[in-house]
């Protein structure tokens, strides 16, 4: 656990270059955010007017998705690139799901500033026994996974809901992300659920949508997290095969929809695409 004197200290540091957890944290309506994050925000937003509304559009299939898990009868979530804590946070949506107050959460973040914020929501407001907020990278599966197995709130030998949302688009191809996929869906036991959801190129409308998705890609070269958008067939092969829950691998506001839903009546305009797989028995 780090102190806030540290947490504080880590968000200093860090104010040279806009961070796509705070510029996603600023799309959906967040304040943690700095000038430089939201300066940058506002120059995306002049190129693709509704990037909020795409952050937004994965953010609530995020709570949507974690509803459907705890309903489907999984009560453990990973939660891998868990961002900075907003509105809908993992720990809070799936106990309004399950008030027995038996799921476990553990966060996971490569960025200081979001381990940093986590630990002080959790501090503030969840259950040590089953809330956890950890550092650890993605790109190095033996050593998150490590620290998994050491946190003492998930049981490995049990299903887990994998999340993964919104941040494969943040992991290029020469990062191997089949590689680092296949590690994670190894690891899990059968009955485990993956969720996971990126921002697509499926499809531009037009030559001009087209050419503002790839200026998005460079803008974001400056960030902490340049990043890569794939269509829905570059993307499914995440799911290493597994079956895939109903409606299977979509735009995401066409996965289970609520009231709130952004995109609702159009889902393909929401250039981001979701699933979740489940792990079949052996
Ligand atoms: C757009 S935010 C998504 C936050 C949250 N998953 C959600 O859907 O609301 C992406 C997050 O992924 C994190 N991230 C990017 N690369 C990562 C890596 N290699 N390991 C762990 N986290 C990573 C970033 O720090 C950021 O917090």
């Amino acid at each position: 656990m780090i102190e806030r004197d540290e947490a504080l200290r880590a968000v200093e540091g860090s104010l040279d270059r806009p961070s796509a957890a705070r510029i996603y944290d600023y799309f959906i309506g967040g304040s943690t955010n700095w000038a430089i994050d939201r300066a940058f925000a506002e120059k995306v937003r002049a190129r693709l007017p509704l990037m909020g509304d795409y952050c937004l559009t994965s953010r609530q299939f995020l709570g949507r998705a974690v509803r459907q898990c705890v309903r489907a009868g999984v009560h453990q979530f990973v939660d891998i690139g868990s961002g900075l804590p907003t509105a809908g946070n993992v720990h809070e949506v799936a106990d309004q799901e399950r008030p027995q107050q038996d799921v476990h959460v553990l966060y996971i973040d490569n960025e200081p500033i979001a381990l940093a914020h986590s630990q002080i929501l959790l501090d503030d407001t969840a259950d040590p026994e089953r809330h956890e907020a950890i550092a650890a990278d993605l790109l190095q599966p033996e050593e998150l996974w490590d620290r998994v197995m050491d946190s003492g709130v998930i049981d490995v030998r049990r299903p887990i809901a994998l999340i993964v949302n919104a941040v494969l688009h943040f992991i290029k191809d020469d990062q191997d992300p089949d590689g680092l996929l296949e590690y994670y869906r190894h690891r899990l036991a059968p009955g485990s659920l993956l969720v996971l959801s990126q921002m697509t190129n499926e499809n531009p409308v037009d030559d001009d949508e087209r050419q503002a998705l790839a200026d998005l890609l460079e803008y974001y070269e400056s960030t902490t997290n340049p990043g890569v958008l794939r269509t829905m067939a570059e993307f499914e092969r995440f799911f290493g095969g597994w079956p895939l829950l109903k409606p299977g691998l979509v735009y995401a506001p066409a996965w289970h929809p609520d009231k709130a839903t952004v995109f609702a009546k159009a889902p393909s305009e929401s250039r981001v695409i979701g699933g979740v797989a489940r792990k079949p028995s052996l």
